[in-house]
């Protein structure tokens, strides 16, 4: 038997003998269309190259493209399970000329393949082309030799083939094997032709025109070719069967998934069985290519997927979450082909257990809810949307798990009931919103969200990508449209631009289009916690609702902030295993140019405390181990040992983000919304360059990474250098020379305090420049000491005090114009005079107010320098007066 791998390196084989370029297949989340919500068909990663938009350096390519058919326009999920050929997942074989040959060879190629290198049978084999489609008719006559009943014409748009409203389109031509008589259905175009004998395998497409809003507008620049060939169709043919799910790559998960339930894979097992075949393969694929289960959006097609699964994984018995351990299963059919989904298998796994973990702690009871809600029902009847809607809001039944729990009784759900359950949720949330307080601007948003939902953020993996205009806003208002010079907020169905939020600085970058548009986005918020809103002004072109425009971060700011944030995770994580398990996050700014970081400590760090910081985090950086994320519930990540940040508020489920290396353990563990680097290594240097206090109990640490970081130890540097040569030193000498110098300063105002001082009191040794007078019957040694510093005239009292053995002395010392004055008492004159009265009239002498001190020593001093004499005078002047008052 030839295996579904062996038949996909076969078609490639084929074509790049044939001098097509092997393109491997592009991620399932298309970047080029924001209208299309899963790469569906092999031709959309080429849309660009088919329109003459985008060159590549060949003209013809094969490839092997990851499709997915749920959630968008192609919504295949509700039959999966039930039929022989309908997949959520499935592989499209391709090949594509751009401009290169058009039918002629198409034809000849395909025709080679299929019936000489595969040796199909050509008599079991017919065609159907464009009803006007005279030329292509014609070729397969010549080519392939066949007879006109074998060719047939159909008029309606099955052979007109488009990818959706915009873009490359054509008539087209299929390939149809007839299974043989013993199968019941007719040709294409019959009135039976539903039926299962006649199976199309392959579908020629002649790209001609390009279509703009469900119209053809032109022609493409060149005539181009696009086929799509189902994998597992092709695969059933060619191993003699007839159901894709009996192909050997679902034989092998379907084989696994009855091992491990214990169950048979035939009977009533059979649809189980095969829908969680099928979902393992789009889970698996989705995940890998950056998808994880979420609310809303891709995330929430996936978690449709998956609980429909898992649903089923219940159903077979099983008592354990069982999606996660067939993963090694289709690692090993598929991993070869798809290396992604090796590197993925670790996620891929822990997001399957996670979610199964999850929706089984809900999912029997819900069920019994739905058991008791359908008693009563039968078939044809159906389920109150109120009790679908319970179940979803309840239990976390999506709309179509519900469904297909009830499509073996034949009973349908209401849908209307259903969407008016969930509008009427919305509008009591956003009345509790309004009644806390939020502002009446908050209205515009909740419009919006109302309409369009949230915006869908591609951003942890993607830095740029197309979205489509759902809303601009101007001067407060909704516009439909905007131009040169206009500044407005511009709302997409999808960004990668990250909104403000959880301390993480919003995205820059641009928004354009290929018509001319330029708009410079400055800073995107994110109103309602779920609306990306970008403040932009145009600079050229316009942009209106409904456009597709490219959205551009700023990568370099981007890679800057992503430094930044993980480097915040690292400090946090520092800080508790230096300072203490008593740190906790208090608040925090991740900016492209540094990072801030509050927490609780009761003092200032240390210098050691801060190098021992600053060592464990570029210890981490150097190791550079890759950063990881999970999706978890906030309980679970919190049990996980994963620290909750402040001010954060969770929904049902966080990311956990995984970094560094400690003994056993991750180094920090954090639940954050926020984007990070891919390995620590990218951080590059950690550098704290500022420790302060915030209040009472809570700490500040600034500090830098990467670009910034090396720029400001530049810097430093510079500024050492300088320092040295002012030193005439080397930067290595800089220290000791200025503690050199500040010992010999020390030493020169000491020697200068002593020279001043012995140069007031009179010059030379402390001599007295004259000897003590007798006043009112006492020594009294008074005298102005110009320049003498206010802080000797202490010492020098003392001095005087000694000289004159008993009695008064006052000094004065005048400095800048103002003057000082003291006066002393000696001890054995303390109980008949104070220093403090006799300094009062002192200070009064020279225009101040007060003074004091003990009564053997007082000080004080007043503005007029020039009064100095006249202050002596009135110390004169109070002992006479207080002799007589005696
Ligand atoms: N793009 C064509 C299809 O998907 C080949 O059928």
């Amino acid at each position: 038997m030839t295996s579904t791998n062996d038949i996909r390196r076969s078609f490639l084989d084929y074509f790049e003998r044939e001098g097509h370029a092997k393109v491997p297949s592009a991620p399932l989340v298309p970047h080029n269309d924001p209208t299309l919500m899963f790469v569906n068909a092999g031709m959309v990663p080429f849309k660009n190259v088919f329109t003459g938009l985008e060159h590549r350096d060949y003209s013809t390519a094969t490839s092997s493209q990851k499709c997915v058919r749920a959630g968008g326009k192609h919504n295949d999920l509700d039959n999966v399970g039930y039929t022989a050929r309908h997949h959520t997942f499935f592989e499209m074989l391709g090949n594509f000329s751009f401009g290169d040959y058009f039918k002629d060879r198409a034809i000849e190629l395909a025709w080679g393949l299929v019936t000489k290198e595969w040796g199909i049978d050509p008599k079991r084999l017919l065609v159907t082309v464009f009803h006007e489609d005279d030329q292509a008719a014609d070729l397969w006559k010549k080519i392939a030799g066949l007879p006109e009943d074998r060719i047939i014409r159909i008029a309606s748009s099955d052979n007109f083939w488009t990818m959706g409203d915009d873009g490359p389109c054509g008539p087209c031509s299929e390939i149809f094997y007839d299974h043989g008589d013993h199968i019941p259905g007719g040709p294409p175009g019959s009135p039976d032709e539903d039926g299962d004998r006649f199976i199309e395998i392959w579908n020629l497409v002649f790209m001609q025109y390009v279509q703009a809003g469900g119209k053809i507008v032109g022609d493409l620049p060149k005539q181009s070719i696009d086929t799509g060939m189902g994998l597992e169709r092709i695969a059933a043919l060619l191993q003699g069967k007839h159901d894709n799910y009996d192909i050997d790559t679902f034989v092998a998960l379907i084989d696994e998934s009855a091992a491990l339930t214990g169950t048979s894979t035939g009977g009533e097992n059979k649809a189980s069985h095969r829908v969680i075949a099928d979902h393992l393969r789009a889970s698996g694929f989705l995940v890998a290519d950056g998808v994880l289960p979420a609310n809303e959006g891709r995330g929430y097609v996936l978690r449709r997927i998956m609980r429909r699964a898992m649903r089923h994984a219940h159903l077979l018995g099983a008592k354990e979450p069982l999606m996660h351990r067939l993963v090694p299963s289709l690692v090993s059919e598929m991993g070869g082909a798809y290396p992604d989904l090796i590197r993925a298998q670790p996620l891929i796994e822990a997001t399957l257990l996670q979610e199964e973990t999850r929706f089984r702690r809900t999912l029997a009871t819900g069920l019994k809810l739905l058991e008791e809600a359908t008693i009563e029902l039968g078939a044809g009847d159906t389920l109150a949307g109120e009790t679908a809607f319970k179940l979803y809001d309840t239990y976390g039944f999506p709309y179509d798990l519900t469904e297909d729990a009830l499509r073996s009784q034949s009973i349908a759900v209401d849908r209307a009931g259903f969407d008016a359950a969930m509008a009427e949720q919305k509008a009591a949330a956003r009345a509790a919103w309004k009644g806390s307080g939020a502002k009446a601007s908050d209205d515009i948003w909740f419009d919006i969200a109302d309409e369009v939902g949230s915006t869908e953020f591609t951003g942890y993996s993607a830095t740029e990508s197309d979205g489509q205009v759902v809303a601009l806003i101007k001067d407060g208002q909704r516009v439909e449209r905007a131009g040169p010079g206009d500044e407005i907020v511009i709302l997409t169905n999808q960004t990668p631009f990250y909104g403000e939020s959880g301390g993480q600085m919003g995205d820059a970058g641009i928004v354009s289009d290929d018509k001319g548009l330029r708009a410079i986005v400055s800073d995107t918020s994110k109103p309602l916690g779920r609306l990306h809103a970008h403040q932009a002004t145009v600079e050229s072109g316009d942009i209106a609702v409904g456009d597709t425009v490219h959205l551009a971060i700023d990568v370099a700011r981007r890679d800057a902030i992503r430094a930044n944030h993980s480097a915040t995770h690292l400090l946090h994580a520092a800080l508790r295993s230096t300072l203490g398990p008593h740190v906790s996050q208090k608040g925090s700014l991740v900016a492209p140019d540094r990072l801030r970081f509050d927490f609780s400590h009761p003092s200032a760090l240390t210098a050691e405390e801060i190098a021992a910081i600053e060592a464990d985090v570029n210890a981490q950086i150097r190791h550079n181990e890759a950063v990881t994320t999970r999706l978890m519930t906030p309980d679970d990540a919190i049990a996980a040992g994963a620290m909750a940040l402040f001010g954060e508020k969770y929904g049902d489920e966080v990311r956990v983000l995984s970094m560094g290396k400690a003994v056993d353990k991750h180094f920090s563990v954090e639940l954050c919304g926020g984007t990070h680097v891919t390995a620590l290594g990218d951080i590059a240097i950690f550098k704290i360059v500022s420790e302060s206090a915030v209040s009472s109990g809570v700490r500040r640490i600034e500090a830098l990474t990467g670009e910034g970081a090396r720029q400001w130890l530049v810097g430093r540097d510079e500024k050492l250098r300088e320092a040295a040569s002012v030193l005439k030193s080397s930067p290595d000498e800089v220290p000791a020379r200025i503690v050199s110098l500040v010992e010999e300063r020390k030493r020169l105002e000491r020697e200068l305090a002593d020279a001043k001082k012995a140069l007031a009191l009179g010059g030379g040794g402390g001599a007295p420049a004259a000897g003590p007078e007798q006043v009112a019957g006492v020594n009294f040694l008074g005298q102005v000491l110009d320049g003498l510093d206010p802080k000797a005239l202490r010492g020098a009292i003392d001095d005087a005090k000694q000289r004159v053995g008993s009695g008064i002395v006052a000094l004065v010392a005048v400095n800048d114009g103002r003057a000082s004055v003291a006066v002393g008492v000696t001890d054995d004159l303390i109980a008949t005079h104070s220093a403090v009265d006799l300094v009062k009239a002192a200070v009064e002498a020279l225009g101040g107010k007060g003074g004091g001190g003990r009564p053997d020593m007082a000080q004080g001093g007043g503005p007029d320098g020039d009064k100095g004499a006249e202050a002596l005078a009135a110390v004169k002047g109070a002992l006479e007066a207080a002799k007589e008052a005696a």
